[in-house]
């Protein structure tokens, strides 16, 4: 679910709060412990890189403008933001040289031009942090007229991080850096986030006056604070109640476990909107899944990116769906969808594998071991067992026997199969596209279609059975086989005096010592059944 505001202009706007002027993303760090060619920012958590959850957090707040700074593999983060169609608008810069977090702002105000009012400054790699941590943070800046307020966590380690230094009377003073920092220093447990409000004009001066006198050689953006107290500037802070708001990603350790308390809260968004899930540690929810009201997930069940269920539902367990649509009042049971649409009350699995562009409409069912892709399932229509249906288009009512495939590949090209309303299609049947089963035909079982069906027509395409009656009492003398067969026999004899006359005994099992293969088939058996047309 997305956690940015649907209409992000009416908060500023409802709450008389002073626009921001910017929010400035740093992106351009290597992210060398990721140890991936691909650039760190593009990691994904709940199915989205996590700049992009930096990013929707930051438009959350409705600024004037949206800032990525980038450096490494700024191509393939480039690429990544112009194909976002669900990102905000924003305007990218670029960092050669990462020569420091101050360095980094200066080259986003080189490309936004001098900025008057509130300036936030973020980072991509920080992806847990909250639209209304952002917006606490500058109420505060805006409340205390501030020049600089911070944004602080106490955590228990705070090896790596600046520390937050402050005066006798609790006052902030500056940040040093943990390479920078002495024993004492190092000591101090309140931490610098690298989450900031500035005054945008106090930035654009400080940012000028920056050195890189320090043990990293960089341009510490966190001198900013040290440098506006000393003009007599009001600097501020305030804490995060939740310090994995703001904790960073550097490996793939730390997005893991960041990745699991993003689902955690997912879970959690979702329970609170009336959905029951049964299992929240083994449910996964990306963040621009969707659910209905009184849909049901059951464990080991996880929607990913692109995923919407309507109310009503009852999806898992151990059900996988990727960009799949599920309407009202489906059921999908112990199955792996994959860009599939699913109509109301349509039912899914167990064990069914639907792929891109199976559609399937109102109340029709894809049941076990079936395979769907790209094809349309009319409403009402059964795939019950075990069949592949590819590029097929299927009728309303139509119901497909257990073991129908659709041969849609001659090795070369795919072929499309076309089964009208109400078609019958008998178990093990094989439909060679392209091929045509107008409305209300019938296939006997294990045909291999291969010539269209006009409506209402029956096709047979099998051979005939050849029985040979007492085979196994002579083939298969002493067998257990020959054993049942014989005491079947006898039990039929006894008994065949006591239901009829012996002139008038049934021709098929009571005749077992009849030379000729047996020719005769009961007349009651369904053409799609037995071998002869109706
Ligand atoms: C920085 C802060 C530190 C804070 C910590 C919180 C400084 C000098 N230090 O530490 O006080 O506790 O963040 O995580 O700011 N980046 C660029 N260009 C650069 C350098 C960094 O875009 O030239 C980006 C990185 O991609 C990253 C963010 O800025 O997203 C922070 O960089 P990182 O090197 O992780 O932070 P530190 O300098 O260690
Ligand atoms: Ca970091």
């Amino acid at each position: 679910m997305l956690i940015t505001s649907s209409d992000p202009g009416s908060r500023s706007a409802g709450t008389g709060r002073a626009p921001i002027a910017a929010v400035i993303v740093l992106a351009a760090g290597a992210g060398t412990r990721m140890r991936s060619s691909r650039p760190k920012v593009l990691h994904e958590l709940a199915g989205k890189p996590m700049l992009w959850h930096a990013l929707q957090s930051a438009a959350g707040l409705a600024p004037q403008q949206l800032v990525a700074v980038l450096g490494h593999g700024r191509d393939q983060v480039g690429q990544f933001l112009s194909a976002s169609a669900d990102l905000p608008p924003m305007v990218t810069a670029v960092q050669d040289e990462q020569l420091g977090t101050g360095h980094a702002a200066a080259c986003a105000l080189a490309i936004t031009g001098n900025l008057s009012g509130t300036v936030l400054v973020t980072y991509g790699d920080v992806p847990l942090l909250q639209t209304a941590t952002l917006i606490a943070l500058a109420d505060e800046h805006a409340a205390s007229g501030n020049a600089v307020t911070v944004l602080t966590a106490t955590v228990s380690d705070p090896t790596g991080y600046g520390r937050i230094i402050r005066s006798a009377g609790g006052d902030l003073v500056g940040i040093v850096e943990q390479k920078d920092a002495d024993s004492d220093q190092r000591a101090i447990r309140e931490v610098n986030s690298g989450v900031y409000a500035f005054d945008g004009a106090v930035l654009t001066e400080a940012l000028g006056r920056l050195s890189d006198a320090n043990v990293a050689g960089e341009r510490y953006l966190t001198d900013v604070v040290g440098i506006a107290r000393g003009d007599g500037r009001r600097v501020g802070s305030i804490q995060t109640t939740d310090a994995v708001e703001t904790e960073g990603i550097n490996d793939r350790v730390q997005l893991a476990e960041l990745a699991k308390v993003l689902n955690a809260r997912l879970v959690r968004k979702a329970q609170l909107a009336g959905v029951t899930v049964h299992d929240p540690a083994t449910t996964w929810i990306h963040a621009d899944v969707t659910i209905g009201p009184d849909t049901e997930i059951l464990p080991g069940t996880q929607l990913q990116a692109g995923t919407t269920i309507g109310s009503g539902c009852s999806i898992g367990p151990d059900t996988t769906l990727i960009a799949c649509t599920v309407a009202d009042g489906a059921s999908v049971l112990r199955s792996h969808c994959h860009g599939a649409s699913i109509g109301p009350n349509a039912t899914v699995g167990p064990f069914t594998y639907l792929r891109p562009d199976a559609v399937l409409h109102e109340d029709s069912k894809a049941g076990a071991f079936v395979e769907i892709k790209k094809s349309t399932i009319g409403s009402g229509a059964k795939v019950p067992h075990l069949s592949y249906v590819g590029d097929t288009t299927i009728g309303v009512g139509a119901n497909i026997g257990a073991g129908t495939i659709t041969a849609n590949y001659d090795g070369d090209h795919k072929f499309a199969t076309v089964i009208g309303d109400h078609v019958f299609i008998g178990s093990d049947s094989t439909l060679v596209a392209p091929v045509t089963i107008a409305d209300g035909a019938y296939v006997a079982a294990g045909s291999t279609i291969t010539d269209d069906l006009g409506p209402g027509a029956l096709g047979i395409a099998r051979g005939r059975q050849h029985s040979v009656p007492g085979w196994v009492l002579r083939r298969r003398i002493g067998s257990k086989s020959a054993a049942s067969a014989q005491a079947a026999l006898a039990a039929a004899e006894v008994s065949l005096p006591a239901v009829a006359s012996p002139s008038a005994a049934a021709p098929s099992a009571a005749a077992p010592s009849t030379a000729a293969p047996s020719t005769a088939a009961p007349t009651t058996t369904a053409s799609t059944q037995g071998d002869r047309p109706a």
